[in-house]
């Protein structure tokens, strides 16, 4: 399976499979991403498999997980530390030495100070991000292999390096006459680890939703166009914010020639838009939005800019996960709050903020099916195995391609956060 099979989008379902939440190593062996919101999508054939978790942890109930977790990491010190990120479910987070969005836990993973261990709380493409960016010798642990994530999966290396070979076709390899490129590759921190390298092998950089605004322009600075992959949502956002017109974002479809856009429409291009999506962040939408503003008079909404254009146009903000919490954080007089993003996430600001109301977008709870993977059962077993002396789940990447990555990597940690904008200001 390529990506090219994967840009199937199905509407977003009224309902959801929380089946997950409970017991997610019925899910283990099972082809595809399992129940949540990516349920519809499909899994590549090669996505890492998660081998079955012994039985102790499957029926140990939460207090006594809990329990374990706390021994264990009490017996290893500084020898292993944990890593979360915000849309972790609550139990995990507990645990977590650290919390952060994604370039956040990037350069927590490049900083932690002796650990060997780096238990990752998160998804696949995080913790190969960690490994790549750790100090020879620390070793990367992901407790579910199987949490990847179907928006990472819809770009894949020789669906990348075939557009790459139509698109220099048709724009040569010479830099116009201020020395720019003709094409730029960026793409988006969720992606796998060769996609990275790609794009540090030729000139390009990886982004991540908080610093996307800065990456684009850094892109611009050097070349006459960027590919953006693989989620053609956080490009469109961020492009149309630094003033890019929509009619100079053609989208590449891989399944088709030129991605299905002409020669014309490529080289008048400013900004190409691979065709990924995120299937927790495509289900709000600006219904949700116009009932939330009907309902809740005055309510702020803030969503990521994973979601599509219209909906972060109609939003009031849109923001990394950091962002997002900042916000919510920064409020002064008791506030309503109506959030697209990631529902762990959202019931946990609810909880921790009762001054405000805070409430998710979207009516029918649907977790991200991956993240939600990372269950205590499997935090208590990797880390139970690492005080026996022993390795499970660890996550490698081979040095040829960390090499390629690291560039690309080193690239984004340089390019910093900017204060998300309104909504309104983006429009
Ligand atoms: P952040 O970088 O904003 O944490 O986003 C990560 C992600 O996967 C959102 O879906
Ligand atoms: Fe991937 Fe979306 Fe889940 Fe983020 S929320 S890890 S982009 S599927």
């Amino acid at each position: 399976m390529t990506s090219v099979d994967l840009l199937v989008q199905a509407a977003p379902s009224a309902t959801c499979d929380s089946g997950l939440a409970q017991g997610p190593w019925d899910f283990d062996t099972v082809p595809g991403y399992g129940p949540g919101a990516s349920l519809d999508d499909t899994a590549p054939a090669s996505s890492p498999r998660q081998g079955a978790l012994p039985a102790q942890y499957r029926e140990a109930g939460d207090d006594e997980l809990s329990d374990r977790i706390a021994a264990a990491r009490a017996a290893l010190g500084p020898r292993a530390v944990v890593l979360g990120h915000f849309y972790q479910r609550d139990e995990i987070v507990q645990h977590a030495d650290f919390l952060g969005d994604s370039f956040q836990l990037a350069n927590a993973a490049q900083t932690v100070p002796d650990a060997e261990a780096i238990v990752f709380c998160g998804v696949h493409f995080m913790a190969e991000t960690a490994d790549v960016l750790a100090k020879p010798g620390q070793t990367v642990i992901l407790p579910n292999l199987a949490a990847g994530c179907s928006m990472a999966d819809m770009a894949d290396i020789d669906a990348v390096e075939d557009a790459w070979a139509q698109l220099t076709a048709l724009y040569g390899d010479e830099p116009d006459a201020d020395g720019r490129a003709p094409v730029i590759p960026v793409t988006y921190m969720n992606s796998a680890a060769d996609l990275k390298a790609f794009c540090g092998r030729h000139g390009g950089i990886v982004c991540t939703s908080s610093n996307a605004e800065t990456v684009l322009e850094w892109a611009f600075e050097r070349g006459q166009r960027v590919l953006f992959f693989p989620d053609q949502h956080l490009g469109r956002n961020t492009a149309k914010k630094l003033g890019v017109p929509l009619d100079r974002m053609p989208l590449w479809n891989p399944r088709l020639t030129l991605g299905g856009s002409s020669a014309e429409d490529l080289r008048d291009a400013r900004v190409i838009l691979w065709h990924g999506f995120c299937s927790v962040h495509k289900r709000f939408t600006v219904g949700q939005i116009e009932q939330a503003r009907a309902e809740h008079p005055g309510v702020r909404v803030i969503v990521h800019p994973e979601c599509a254009m219209a909906v972060v146009d109609a939003a009031d903000e849109a923001g990394s996960t950091d962002h997002i919490r900042k916000a919510v954080a920064a409020a002064t007089e008791p506030t309503t709050f109506a959030i697209g993003t990631e529902i762990n996430m959202v019931n946990r600001l609810a909880a921790e903020f009762p001054q405000h109301t805070i409430f998710c977008l979207d009516p029918v709870v649907c977790p991200c099916s991956t993240m939600y993977r990372i269950h205590p059962g499997y935090l208590a077993w990797v880390l139970e195995e690492l005080v026996a002396g022993r390795v499970v789940n660890q996550v490698t990447v081979p040095d040829d391609v960390a090499a390629d990555a690291r560039v690309a990597l080193e690239r984004m940690l340089a390019a910093k956060p900017k204060p998300a904008t309104t909504g309104s200001e983006a429009r």
